[in-house]
C-alpha cells in the first residue's frame, strides 16, 4: 500500500462505515424500553455509578451504549465518524425520550468544546480505528476531568491475530507486533454485518493495538492504569472446541486521570 496519512485513512474508513450503515441498526428500541442494558457485567462494574456524570463515548456507531448510559442517568456525548450510524442513534434516542448529544466527529481530532468528562468509554471494535494509539490516548486524557476514568472494553489483540484452523488448532493469521491492517486477514474479525451483506469494495484500514501498546499509550498520556482484565469467550473461536476457553478473547482496561 502507498503511504497514507492519518486523515486519508479516516476518510476511507468513514466511507466504509457508511456503506455498512443500512444493515447495522443495533438493538431494537423495545429492548431499551423493557430496561435492557447493552453493557456486560464487567463493563457495569468498571463504569460504576454514572448518574449525573458527564460521559463521552467514542466511536459510538448506532449509540446503543450511549443510550444505556443515558438510561443510567448520565449526561452523554457520543461521537462517530459515520453520519448514518448517528442518525440511527438519534432516532432511537427520540423514540425513547432520552437525551444524547450525538456528534459527527473524528475521535482523533475532536472539537475543543468536547471536553470535561467524568468517563470516556470505547468498546467492541472502537480502538482499532485509531491510526495512532499514543495520539488517541493523549486526546482522551485531555478531555477527562481530574479524577475521571477511561474504560476500554475490547476484542483482545491476540484474538485479532489468531484464526481457527481446525478443532484444537489455531493458525496465526495476523501480526501482533505490526498494527496496521488493510481489510481483514480473517473475515471473522470483520464487522459482523459483513457476514450478511459482504465486504463493501471500499478501502478500510484498522489497527490491532496490542496490550503493551495500549497500556504504554495510556501511561504515556499521564493516566494511571487501575485494572486490566482478560476474558475468554469460547464463542469467539467457533470450531475450536473446549480449549477455546483457555485463551483470551476480550479485555477490559480502566485508567484514571
Ligand atoms: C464496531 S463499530 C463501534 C462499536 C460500538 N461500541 C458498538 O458496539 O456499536 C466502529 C465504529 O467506529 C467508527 N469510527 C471509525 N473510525 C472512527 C474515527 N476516527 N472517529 C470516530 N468514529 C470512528 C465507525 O464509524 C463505526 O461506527
Amino acid at each position: 500500500m502507498a503511504e497514507q496519512t492519518a486523515s486519508s485513512i479516516v476518510l476511507d474508513n468513514r466511507r466504509y462505515w457508511e456503506a455498512l450503515a443500512p444493515e447495522r441498526k443495533g438493538e431494537p428500541v423495545e429492548s431499551f424500553k423493557s430496561g435492557g442494558s447493552v453493557l456486560n457485567e464487567h463493563e457495569r462494574a468498571a463504569v460504576g455509578d454514572v448518574r449525573g456524570g458527564r460521559v463521552l463515548q467514542l466511536a459510538c456507531s448506532v449509540g446503543d451504549e450511549a443510550l444505556t448510559f443515558a438510561q443510567m442517568g448520565a449526561h452523554v456525548t457520543a461521537v462517530d465518524l459515520a453520519p448514518s450510524h448517528l442518525a440511527t442513534g438519534r432516532a432511537k434516542a427520540e423514540a425513547l425520550g432520552l437525551e444524547v448529544n450525538f456528534q459527527e466527529q473524528d475521535m482523533m481530532n475532536l472539537d475543543q468544546e468536547i471536553t470535561g468528562f467524568d468517563l470516556v468509554f470505547i468498546s467492541w471494535g472502537g480502538v482499532c480505528w485509531a491510526p495512532d494509539i499514543h495520539a488517541w490516548a493523549q486526546l482522551v486524557a485531555q478531555r477527562l476531568n481530574p479524577g475521571g476514568s477511561l474504560v476500554i472494553s475490547e476484542h483482545h489483540p491476540l484474538w485479532e491475530v489468531l484464526s481457527v484452523a481446525d478443532e484444537d488448532r489455531l493458525s496465526v493469521s495476523g501480526d501482533y507486533f505490526n498494527p496496521g491492517r488493510d481489510g481483514y486477514y480473517d473475515p471473522l474479525k470483520a464487522p459482523e454485518v459483513t457476514r450478511k451483506i459482504g465486504t463493501p469494495d471500499i478501502p478500510h484500514r484498522s489497527f490491532v493495538w496490542n496490550i503493551g501498546s495500549v497500556v504504554g499509550a495510556v501511561l504515556a498520556a499521564g493516566l494511571t492504569v487501575r485494572s486490566l482484565q482478560e476474558f475468554p469467550a469460547a464463542e469467539m473461536y467457533p470450531g475450536l472446541g473446549e480449549r477455546a476457553s483457555s485463551i483470551p478473547a476480550t479485555y477490559l482496561l480502566t485508567a484514571a486521570r
